[in-house]
């Protein structure tokens, strides 16, 4: 299938950074989210990620310009669906609301449309099974920042057809970015590895055995990591790791239990850089700025 026209559903971190992939990629990307203020912020960050981009020399002057006339937003799941050929998913990790997305986007979306999902964790089957699509639906998992980040993992199920992966690799090489295919297991590649790393920093801070400092400079100055696990942590979302590692340790097992003090930071409210603090404590902007 030739896609013209990606519609994401959802500007959150993910659906935002998506959006600035698709329209980095010239196609026209239909942004989509329930909230017309997270719609605003999400368009400004592009912007701003755009900008950015040329002042680092990264991105070609004149390129943010096309780009940003590529993007439009909708408030209504079936209206920015209607054309697309391509649909994103990047909405919270809750299977319900996944349910009911691929319920809409297999009445109301366009013939032969292809349906994928960031989800990070999360069976594909156990949300795409109940579409009469399910040869064309995948997952496509980007990495936050999305702009920076080079992988996709793609990820395919039993029922997954060849053409879908062939069109979704396409897809990825116009955005700049490079794939991995994986056949359909919890956590993927990445994530299985990542929640496991992460789990066993909060391991040793609990214990005592160093300071969230030493251990995130261990593993950048030691082992090469261009973050620590704290520092990635706190960019990623301590809510957004608890869940997967719930996930994954009701899948894989014992190994992935998540740690008691990850557990209480959650609980506390320590989510990372989105709300001022995670393991580490980031000033918040003022409210003037907040608004950019
Ligand atoms: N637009 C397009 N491309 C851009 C860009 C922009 N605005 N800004 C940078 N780039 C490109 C650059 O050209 C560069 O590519 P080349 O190497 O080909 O030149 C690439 O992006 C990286 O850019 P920089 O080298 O300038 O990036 P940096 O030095 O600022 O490093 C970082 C930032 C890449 C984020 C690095 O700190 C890093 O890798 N951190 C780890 C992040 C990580 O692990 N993320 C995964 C989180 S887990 C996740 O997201 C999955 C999940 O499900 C929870």
């Amino acid at each position: 299938m030739d896609v013209k026209t990606i519609a994401v559903i959802g500007a959150g971190t993910m659906g935002r950074g998506i959006a600035y992939a698709a329209a980095f990629g010239g196609y026209k990307t239909v942004l989509e989210d329930i909230s017309s203020r997270v719609l605003e912020q999400a368009v400004a960050w592009i912007r701003q990620s755009f900008e950015e981009g040329v002042a680092r020399g990264k991105v070609e002057a004149g390129v943010p310009e096309k780009a940003l006339a590529l993007i439009s937003t909708a408030t209504d799941v079936k209206d920015a669906i209607r054309n697309a050929e391509l649909i994103i998913e990047a909405v919270p990790e809750e299977l319900e609301m996944k349910l009911e997305l691929f319920t809409i986007f297999d009445k109301f979306a366009k013939t032969g449309a292809i349906f994928a999902s960031n989800t990070s964790s999360l069976s594909i089957t156990d949300f795409t099974d109940i579409t009469v699509s399910r040869e064309r639906c995948i997952g496509m998992h980007f990495f936050n920042p999305v702009p920076k980040m080079k992988l996709i993992e793609l990820v395919r199920t039993p029922h997954t057809s060849e053409e879908t992966v062939v069109t979704c690799r396409e897809v990825a090489r116009r955005m700049g970015k490079e794939v991995v295919l994986v056949n359909e297991a919890p956590g993927f590649i990445t994530t299985r590895v990542n929640a496991l790393i992460g789990n066993e920093a909060f391991n040793m801070l609990e214990a005592g055995i160093a300071t969230a400092e030493d251990i995130d400079k261990a593993l950048k100055l030691g082992l090469n990591h261009p973050m620590g696990p704290f520092e990635l942590v706190d960019l990623v979302g301590l809510d957004v790791r608890l869940n997967i590692l719930e996930y994954l340790h009701s899948t894989l097992g014992e190994k992935y239990r998540p740690n008691e003090l990850l557990r209480k930071y959650v609980k506390e409210g320590r989510l990372g850089r989105k709300s001022g603090r995670g393991v580490y404590e980031y000033p918040q902007p003022k409210a003037a700025e907040k608004k950019a």
